[in-house]
């Protein structure tokens, strides 16, 4: 069974468990978006659109992408676009292969998606492809320390993997490599750090 499937039998739970589960770190990943004034905003991986909540109340971005590879997850998003205040798009795509022009946004959002694709180094160069120099990305995501022994987590990876997201990823080696970017925050939001909210720039040049 691929994600597309699992997700789509996830689809309707998805809030119910989630929402309570990543509110207040995932609100405080959010807030270092700013206001988002004039700023082309992409949301990769957006799901049912939990972020959207957040974002209709704080910011103001003058265009926002919201891309999944689940149909049944961006009905559920659907669902929250006639709330929203500014322009946005949700488009049918692959996180590994974006569907958006070269420095196309000012601001990329990767919230829980780098654990779950099969190949994240391809999320990240994708996410710095379509980012304008000196543009962010901002994540909210659970990731291991090189080396950190997690048996448990590591072991079970595989099938986790399969289900819904995996436990094994470590987030220095997708940063190493993508010289463009360079890393300005990174901080524990949840779980004993375990869950982690980074914030990195891309190089003006
Ligand atoms: C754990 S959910 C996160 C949703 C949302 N970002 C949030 O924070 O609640 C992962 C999402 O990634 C989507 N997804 C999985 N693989 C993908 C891929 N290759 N490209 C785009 N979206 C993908 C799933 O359909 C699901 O909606």
């Amino acid at each position: 069974m691929s994600l597309k499937h699992t997700y789509t039998l996830w689809a309707p739970l998805y809030d119910l468990a989630l929402r309570p589960a990543t509110g207040p770190a995932r609100a405080r990943n959010l807030a270092e978006l700013g206001t988002l004034e004039g700023e082309r905003l992409a949301i990769i991986g957006i799901g049912s659109g939990l972020d959207l909540d957040w974002l209709a109340a704080h910011t103001q971005p003058a265009h926002c992408f919201g891309i999944d590879l689940t149909r049944a997850m961006l009905r559920r998003a659907a669902q929250r676009q006639a709330h929203c205040p500014f322009p946005l798009d949700l488009i049918e795509g692959d996180a590994m292969a974006l569907p958006i022009a070269t420095a196309r946004c000012d601001v990329v959002l990767l919230h829980l998606i780098l654990a779950v694709v099969p190949q994240p180094h391809r999320v990240l160069a994708e996410a710095c492809r379509i980012l304008k120099p000196g543009g962010r990305i901002v994540i909210f995501d659970k990731f291991l320390r090189p080396g950190q022994r997690a048996p448990l987590r590591r072991a079970l990876s595989p099938l986790l993997g399969a289900l819904a997201t995996r436990t094994n990823v470590e987030f220095e080696p997708l940063l190493a490599a993508q010289p463009e970017l360079c890393c300005t925050r990174d901080e524990p939001l949840l779980a004993n750090g375990w869950f982690r909210g980074i914030t990195l720039q891309k190089s003006l040049t």
